[in-house]
């Protein structure tokens, strides 16, 4: 046990509260969470606070877009944001709003601190203006043509095809994506906030380990470059704070949103009766940590420790960046179905499957983490069930039938309780190291010699000898007891598997501290399956769904029209156009894929040679129905390894989703093998 009791505040980045939660935030929110939990059940003091952030312009034009209030709109994103955590198993100890009270109070505070010590100054600039909407417009909400390479539909920050980064009134032929008007430059003045009085403050600060190395490279980087002023004032309309002395002017969102740390906690100090102070103040000796992605980590590490410090609080013990999570090596894609909603998910999967998961595949670093769907299901039904719950009902079943659910009165031989001790020091430091991928293989490695103990002892065998059948019981004790030991060290994990466990052994909460005690002389509870198997198509159903999600979210991003068409897709040269190499094909067999329900497998002729397709047509048609049919197939895609085989070509069909859809094919005289242009 480790000696000193620590005081800790530890925060995940606040979510928009213009969208909702997705398994990319959760990566974040699960980490931070077995963080959390793990510095509890070791007893220490763990403060974790979040909240929505609920400011700034798109929440504002979304809340237009539905025709609501603001307050309305961030009233529901709360809800749903909150149900989905407390559903994942995320237990803050406070989760607030940064359209609060406390966060007005704080900002103020801060903001004023700030000015009185010289640290803001005004000027005038010239930003992109809607005429029509009345208001000035955020980069993101200026598109229009590249000034660099000309490509069309760009960004008013940068552009996705050269890469180059400009001003949205560098744009050419430049829109707003308000009221499709030509945003106009217009003058008006700004507060700054003067970064470079604290360069040599952060420097420090960087130096000084409370950031990754390869945080503090890129911020040294921006260092050198020189510090920049930071505009944090916004011009009316805007959905936030109004400055103070400055009417018509509002803090910018990312100025008032970190403070919502502030808040949340400070909230949270006024309901339990903490002194605030003895956490922010400028020389308190508590800890403050911040879990974020690395996309917001100069706002982090920059920004929030410059303004801590100029306002005269504490700054952070350490800001602790994670990477990106991709899905299947990719981004995470609407089309592909794998930008999967917190909500979609839990309908189709239990949350601790993804909780271990994330945590199998977490380290202290800023990588980006997989999700690989295929793995996933292997890894979770090999690790949790296979060697973990297996351990349990492997034993439960001789001691409930035939030893009356009671456990043997020592433990004939304590090594395997003796090595798990030993052992759980070093998974320990991994825990507290965000080592958490580490800490999973050891102890999986446990739960292997938990199991290959029971297979050595074959209770199974012994319990027919009416001599040792007396040594099934304390076989079984010794694996439960294992099994007890494993339940408490990834507590932090599995926090609902855990609570299950602890009912069927009957048992009060269990805590890091219990690890060297055993269970002995003691009744347990009958077993209940307490994990099950992931079937692959439960993930398919889940992807499935994800696409329907996508249906819904362009009708409201749409707000009128047709929501059954698709807008069309970014545009191409003629040479992207000449690449496709398209077929007449004829339809030689299709056939039901077993165990999928939605693929046919096709063997397509397309004149030269046969392809075998596997293509996702099953709830559209019977497959006896397209046998001998021409279609249209993609016959320079490269192969694709599904889980079902590999598809060496796509079928063109209109339509989307997938009951609703149509093959394509060619008036009569078109052969097999013809190329279509
Ligand atoms: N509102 C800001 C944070 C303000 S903190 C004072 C914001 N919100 S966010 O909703 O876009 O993101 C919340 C957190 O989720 C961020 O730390 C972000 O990095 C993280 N993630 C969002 N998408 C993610 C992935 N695909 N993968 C991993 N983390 C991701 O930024
Ligand atoms: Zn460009």
């Amino acid at each position: 046990m480790s000696s000193k009791l620590r005081q800790i505040v530890v925060t995940s980045a606040l979510p928009y509260a213009n969208g909702p939660i997705h398994i990319g935030h959760m990566l974040e929110y699960v980490q931070t969470d077995i963080w959390v939990r793990f510095q509890k059940l070791r007893g220490h003091k763990c403060i974790y606070v979040c909240a929505d952030d609920a400011h700034g312009t798109p929440i504002m034009l979304r809340a237009q877009a539905e025709g609501i209030a603001p307050e309305a709109l961030i009233e529901r994103m709360y809800t749903e944001h909150l149900q989905d955590f407390s559903d994942f198993g995320v237990a803050f100890d406070n989760y607030y709003s940064t359209h609060s009270d406390e966060n007005r109070f704080f900002s103020e505070y801060i903001y004023t601190q700030l000015r009185d010590a010289g640290h803001i100054r005004t000027r005038v600039i010239s930003q992109a203006y809607d005429p029509k909407a009345e208001m000035f417009l955020p980069d993101r909400f200026v598109k229009g043509e590249c000034p660099n390479c000309g490509m069309a539909d760009q960004y008013g920050d940068n552009c996705e095809n050269c890469g180059a980064t400009y001003a949205p009134t560098d744009l050419k032929n430049p829109v707003s994506i308000v009221s499709g008007e030509a945003p106009i430059e217009k003058d008006s003045e700004q507060y700054f906030f003067k970064l470079e009085d604290f360069e040599d403050m952060l420097k420090a600060w960087f130096d000084d380990g409370h950031v990754q190395t390869e945080i503090a490279n890129k911020m040294n980087e921006w260092l050198d470059e020189g510090l920049k002023d930071w505009d944090i004032s916004r011009n009316a309309p805007y959905w936030g704070f109004e400055i103070p002395d400055a009417p018509g002017k509002y803090f910018y969102v990312w100025m008032e949103a970190p403070i919502g740390y502030m808040a949340s906690f400070k909230n949270w100090c006024e309901a339990n009766g903490t002194d605030f102070n003895e956490y922010w103040s400028a020389d308190s000796k508590h800890e403050l940590y911040h879990f974020i992605g690395k996309d917001i980590a100069r706002f982090h590490t920059m920004f929030w420790p410059a303004m801590l410090h100029g306002a005269g609080f504490r700054k952070p013990s350490a800001v602790y960046c994670h990477g990106f999570l991709t899905v299947d090596g990719q981004k995470m894609s609407k089309s592909r179905g794998t930008f999967i909603m917190a909500r979609t998910y839990l309908e189709h999967l239990n949350p601790e499957y993804l909780r271990y998961y994330f945590a199998a595949k977490l380290g202290p670093g800023i990588d980006d983490i997989d999700l690989n769907l295929e793995d996933f299901t292997t890894r979770v039904n090999s690790d949790l069930v296979g060697k973990l719950v297996n351990i349990a009902s492997r034993c439960a079943g001789f001691i409930n039938k035939r030893f009356d659910s009671k456990l043997s009165s020592k433990l004939s031989d304590d090594s395997l309780s003796q090595q798990f001790l030993a052992a759980s020091e070093t998974i320990a430091e991994y825990y507290d190291k965000r080592e958490f991928g580490k800490a999973m293989r050891d102890i999986m490695a446990l739960a292997d010699k938990v199991n290959q103990y029971i297979d050595e002892q074959q209770p199974w065998v012994t319990i027919k000898d009416e001599v040792r059948f007396s040594e099934v019981q304390d076989v079984c004790t010794i694996g439960l007891n294992g099994f007890r030991q494993l339940i408490i060290l990834l507590k932090p994990v599995l926090p609902r598997l855990a609570l299950q466990a602890e009912a069927f052994l009957k048992v009060e909460a269990l805590s890091w501290a219990d690890l060297g005690d055993n269970l002995l002389d003691h009744s347990i509870d009958r077993f209940k399956p307490l994990m099950t198997r992931i079937e692959p198509v439960f993930i398919e159903r889940m992807i499935e769904a994800t696409k329907e999600d996508l249906v819904a979210e362009q009708k409201i991003q749409q707000g009128s029209g047709d929501s059954s068409i698709e807008p069309i897709a970014a545009e191409i040269n003629y040479d992207d156009f000449a690449k496709l190499d398209f077929r007449i094909a004829r339809i030689v067999t299709a056939k039901r894929v077993d165990k999928s329900d939605r693929l046919l497998q096709l063997t397509l002729d397309i004149g030269s040679e046969t392809r075998n397709v596997l293509a996702g047509l099953s709830n559209a048609y019977q497959p006896e129905d397209l046998e001998g049919k021409l279609t249209v197939m993609v016959a320079n895609l490269a192969p694709r390894k599904m889980r079902f085989g590999i598809s060496e070509g796509m079928v063109l069909a209109a339509g989307s989703g997938e009951t609703e859809l149509y093959i394509l094919s060619p008036e009569s005289g078109a052969k097999p093998g013809m190329r279509v242009s």
